[in-house]
């Protein structure tokens, strides 16, 4: 009898349990009956507390289409993982779980910080295999992440939508996106719902700059425009300070919000009123889409050869448009940012979307 323990972690995405569903389906189309299917609760909550549950091949059955996890899922920092926290190893609770359920491979879908701990339980000598979910797109090793697509259909909704009504008043919008520290979602969501200035953290901005481009698109009669702006965008005096500075310039903000504290700057400088939309968790839910369900499918998949096969300590990436395993350790603690120079840009560029360098 194999068996085998799933647990979703970190923030949720579309996708997870289309994921999810690719790989039992895998693991009882090889192994029919002999196969146990644990799902484990909440994350890595769950995996410290046992609190796990035997699952049915019927639980896999119409979820594909189902957002958010089944499993339930949590954040536990990887900072915190090697703590002891009321007398609680967490590591070695962990350990005594996955012995204790007597099981042969543990499967963790998750994003960096789930990736960290994922391969902290792999250096221990768990059997690990890992899926990578965000709707960040910000993990290494992969060039797209299920959960992105996703979100991108939502935030360029957003845009479409805020352009019929900034056209109809000729004002000036802000849409924030999410992308934690990265700008993927929102260069993406940023072209394909036409916006006039994108704002990414990988390229810090001048206020001065966009109050110009937002002039000039006056002057040349247009009566609107849109920005862009990831949640993590940084000016150009931001991104000179160091991590601790920056954290107490923050916190002496009266708002931290990049897009309320930029209007607060535009307005000054332009003599405009700005306008603030923040579609925010609104983007991570909801059905997957098309793409996304087939990216999980074929995650799961391939997560679920990767067990029959044995070959655990990987993640499974796409690389040039293959699913392919991926070293835990290669992928663990590193951002993919967007390159400054990528095609995409450039292509944005080109067509005069402004950056607000
Ligand atoms: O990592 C996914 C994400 O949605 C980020 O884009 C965002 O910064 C963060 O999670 C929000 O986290 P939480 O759900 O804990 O508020």
């Amino acid at each position: 009898m194999k068996r085998i323990g799933m647990l979703t972690s970190g923030g949720d995405c579309q996708g997870l349990n289309a994921a999810l569903r690719g790989v039992a389906k895998t693991l009882y189309e090889e192994y029919g009956e002999e196969v146990e299917i644990y799902g484990i609760r909440d994350g890595y909550r769950g995996l410290i507390e046992g609190d796990y549950h035997l699952m049915k091949p019927s639980d896999f059955s119409g979820i594909l289409v189902q957002g958010g996890t089944i499993l339930g899922t949590s954040r536990q920092p990887f900072k915190r993982m090697r703590v002891v926290e009321n007398d609680v190893d967490k590591v070695a609770r962990m350990k005594e779980t996955y012995k204790k359920m007597k099981l042969d491979c543990l499967v963790i879908l998750g994003g960096n910080g789930t990736h960290k701990s994922a391969n902290l339980l792999s250096e221990e000598g768990l059997n690990v295999v890992t899926l990578p979910k965000t709707i960040d797109n910000d993990l290494w090793g992969t060039e797209m992440t299920f959960g992105f697509h996703s979100a991108m259909e939502i935030a360029t909704n957003v845009l479409d939508c805020i352009h019929t009504t900034a056209t109809s008043h000729g004002r000036v919008f802000i849409v924030e996106v999410m992308g934690h520290k990265v700008g993927w979602l929102t260069l993406y969501a940023g072209i394909a719902g036409g916006a006039d200035v994108i704002l990414l953290p990988e390229i810090p901005y001048s206020v001065d700059k966009i109050a110009k481009v937002i002039e000039r698109r006056n002057q040349a009669g247009k009566r609107f425009s849109i920005l862009a702006v990831a949640e993590g965008a940084l000016s150009k005096e931001e991104a000179k300070l160091s991590k601790k500075e920056f954290k107490a310039a923050r916190a002496q903000m009266s708002d931290p919000s990049v897009s309320y504290r930029l209007a607060r700057e535009l307005e000054e400088r332009t003599g405009q009123e700005i306008r603030v939309t923040i579609p925010g968790h609104f983007q991570r839910g909801g059905s997957p889409c098309a793409y996304d369900k087939v990216l999980s499918t074929r995650f799961g998949a391939a997560a679920g050869r990767l067990i029959i096969e044995k070959k655990y300590g990987n993640m499974v990436g796409l690389q040039d448009g293959k699913v392919v395993p991926v070293p835990l350790s290669e992928v663990a603690g590193k951002l993919k940012t967007v390159p400054v120079d990528c095609e995409e840009i450039s292509a944005a560029r080109a067509l005069g979307i402004s950056f607000g360098d």
